[in-house]
């Protein structure tokens, strides 16, 4: 079997350890392994039991590799991934950097794998926290054409990376001691996480609409390769270390039962449906390592005609970004 060179940028994040194991685990046909961090301390990964000395990033030692995934930050893919990719090497990028672009595949295979082609060397990854409705609805849009989307997110604090998980901790670690949560200062968030929870996920726009809600719209119509579909949602961070969860309300244009619904859930490829309304998902029996989307609580909205509402868990750190990534290598290999 061939073999593929595969660079690691991030390999020390969050992200970049999930995508090590998965490379592991899904036995990825990597031959030689370059993993990349900042640079600014000295960091070593393990892969398949070997320990590997993370560096600093250049054009010259990413050009060693077939297959580079950028799992850092959006300067970073953007410093080098453009190039990389001129240079005939495959870059799949997490980050938001290259997501709109016209002429960069925004994919998640089960979705629109279709995209990708052999002359295409730079794809991008979607959001995390889309990834979860873009599955689980995509089977029910094809069919009866989603035309409004109302999302309400609760967002964990792994979807903000490493230093993120360590505030929370942080945090209850002093509420414990000291019995109040403390307002420490920098970091990523803009309020106490613990026991708390906050409708900002990332900067406000000058019509008040958050980075994060921004995102979900632009990239869900990329995605589904529709225009049309009106998309609203409030992102909220909450507590909870690891998996997305999403209420979702969506009109459908063409009439239809909840059956027929219910039926294209079960059949949508990458989507663990459950019936039962009391079997609903949640993010710490579900959102932990997990390769599908779920959904539950599918029912009729009281508010419209056509309005139906679902329920949507799925592993931001997994299909939200590191499954997502390999899954698109194992396609391209296969190009
Ligand atoms: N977390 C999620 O749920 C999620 C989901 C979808 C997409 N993403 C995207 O995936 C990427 C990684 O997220 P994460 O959560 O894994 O973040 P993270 O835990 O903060 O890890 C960031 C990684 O990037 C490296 N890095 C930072 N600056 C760098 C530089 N100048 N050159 C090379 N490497 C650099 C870090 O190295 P050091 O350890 O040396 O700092 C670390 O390995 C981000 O673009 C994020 O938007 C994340």
């Amino acid at each position: 079997m061939k073999k593929y060179n595969v660079a690691v940028v991030g390999a020390s994040g969050m992200v970049g350890g999930e995508l090590l194991g998965l490379l592991e685990s899904r036995r990825f046909p990597v031959g030689e392994f370059y993993p990349f961090n900042s640079g600014r301390k000295p960091a070593s990964v393990v892969f398949r039991g070997k320990k590997y000395a993370c560096a600093a990033p250049s054009l010259e030692a990413l050009k060693r590799s077939d297959l580079a995934f950028f799992v850092s930050t959006d300067e970073v893919a953007g410093e080098f991934a453009p190039r990389l990719a001129a240079a005939g090497v495959w870059c799949i990028d997490d980050s938001s950097r290259f997501r709109l672009k016209h002429g960069v595949p925004l994919v998640i295979p089960e979705v629109n794998g279709a995209e990708l082609r052999p002359d295409i060397k730079l794809i991008a990854g979607p959001n995390c926290t889309l990834t979860g409705a873009a599955v689980a609805l995509a089977g029910i849009h094809r069919r009866f054409r989603v035309t409004e989307l109302r999302l309400a997110t609760y967002q964990a604090v792994s979807g903000a990376g490493r230093s993120a998980m360590g505030r929370l901790e942080k945090e209850l670690k002093i509420y414990f001691k000291k019995g109040a949560v403390p307002v420490l200062k920098g970091g990523k968030f803009p309020r106490p996480i613990a026991f708390n929870l906050f409708p900002q996920v990332g900067d406000f726009d000058g019509e008040g609409n958050s980075g994060e809600e921004n995102k979900v719209e632009a990239e869900l119509k990329k995605i589904w390769g529709d225009k049309r579909i009106k998309i609203s949602s409030t992102a909220v961070r909450v507590p909870v270390l690891r998996g997305h969860s999403l209420a979702a309300w969506f009109k459908v244009a063409r009439p239809c039962s909840e059956g027929a619904l219910r039926k294209e859930l079960l059949r949508t490829p990458g989507l663990k449906f459950l019936e039962k309304p009391e079997n609903y998902p949640t993010p710490l029996e579900n959102g932990l390592r997990t390769e599908v989307v779920y959904a539950g609580r599918l029912r009729r909205a009281k508010t419209a005609a056509n309005e139906f509402q679902l329920w949507i868990v799925s592993d931001n750190l997994y299909k939200g970004a590191a499954l997502n990534s390999v899954q698109i290598a194992e396609r391209i290999i296969e190009l």
